[in-house]
């Protein structure tokens, strides 16, 4: 749906930010695009809506050059959601959120409609909030706002550049949440862009992972964590696996579990043993475990492979505890 070809960025002052980089984004894909800072993230998220004009190479949304696009009808298909919260401090919550529909002349009816559905889907009560200005909304609030705005025309595409890193470790796992289950539900390309890994891992139906202007590896979050391409990646992926928050940093859990012996004393949350129990307490159901064994990754389960696994094991009249 979204196709680079040989596409390249140097910038006015000579920095060249993206190099010759391909990537197909298909339909209805959540994709992540995750590096360091200064990897070309953002430039390359950019170049979609043509907020920066490419040096080299071609970028095609539906198989038409967005050349070929006229400006307005290209940046209306797309929605996009920025790191700063970027709503307007003089208008309601309404007029914010009615900014596209109302350039794309909707109907006022069909316009306050979309308006109460999109903040009911981010469990925001429209009466309470739709005559509010954006001050008066926490920032996770102000945050889902932006979100619910850049979706509101009902684009094709959306773009997010870090939507989340300003806020709060809480509030952000709510919001990831909510962005999960509104893309499952509405399946919208979406393009969005983190430093985060663990973000990544959770979000994400591929991920491609830059590396000063280039791409060093498209594929699932599976693949990426399992076949890792290089040293760089598994420097990655490794570097940010013991800080997951909402995940748990397990050493040698998978040696015990295959060998079907004692785990109790095996696993760690945070260097700190734990015992299962534990470990299935800190895991929501959507949570994947990062297995880990001397700094190497071995891969990722999830809590319902741990709860199969104990099932089988009492089922076999193993003792899981002693
Ligand atoms: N307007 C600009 N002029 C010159 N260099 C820029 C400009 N914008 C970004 N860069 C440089 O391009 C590279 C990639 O930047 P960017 O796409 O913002 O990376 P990321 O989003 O991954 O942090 C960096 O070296 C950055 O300093
Ligand atoms: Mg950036």
């Amino acid at each position: 749906m979204i196709t680079f070809e040989h596409v390249s960025k140097t910038y006015p002052d000579g920095t060249t930010a993206v190099r010759s980089i391909n990537l197909n984004i298909q339909q209805g894909e959540f994709f992540v695009i995750i590096g360091p800072s200064g990897s070309g993230k953002t430039t390359v998220l950019k170049m979609i809506n043509r907020l920066i004009p490419l040096t080299d190479g071609s970028v095609y949304i539906n198989q038409k050059n967005i050349n070929d696009y006229d400006i307005h009808e290209l940046r209306w298909q797309i929605g996009y959601v920025l790191q700063q919260i970027a709503l307007f401090p003089h208008m309601t919550i309404e007029e914010n959120i009615a900014i596209v529909p109302e350039l794309k002349k909707w109907p006022r009816k069909k316009t306050k409609h979309r308006v109460e559905e999109l903040l009911k889907m981010v469990g925001l009560n429209p009466e309470d909030y739709l005559h509010r200005k954006p001050a008066e909304l926490s920032g996770g609030q102000q945050q889902r706002i932006g979100v619910i705005r850049a979706l509101a025309a009902n684009p094709n595409i959306v773009l997010m550049d870090e939507p989340f890193s300003a806020l709060d470790p809480i509030t952000r796992e709510k919001l990831q949440d909510d962005i999960k289950q509104i893309q499952k539900s509405i399946q919208k390309t979406t393009v969005f862009v983190t430093h985060d890994m663990q973000e990544a891992l959770k979000l994400a139906d591929r991920i491609c992972l830059m590396k000063d202007g280039e791409i060093v590896q498209v594929g699932t979050p599976e693949e990426i964590v399992n076949q890792p391409a290089n040293q760089f990646v598994r420097d990655f992926v490794g570097d940010q696996a013991p800080t997951l928050k909402g995940h748990v940093h397990l050493d040698e859990l998978l040696q015990p579990i295959q060998h079907n012996t004692y785990i109790k004393q095996y696993p760690t949350i945070n260097n700190q043993v734990a015992t299962i129990e534990n470990i299935l307490e800190h895991l929501k159901t959507n949570d994947q475990v990062i297995i880990e064994k001397n700094g190497e990754l071995l891969g990722i389960i999830n809590r319902q492979a741990i709860i199969d696994h104990l099932a089988k094991q009492l089922q076999n009249g193993g003792n899981i505890y002693e």
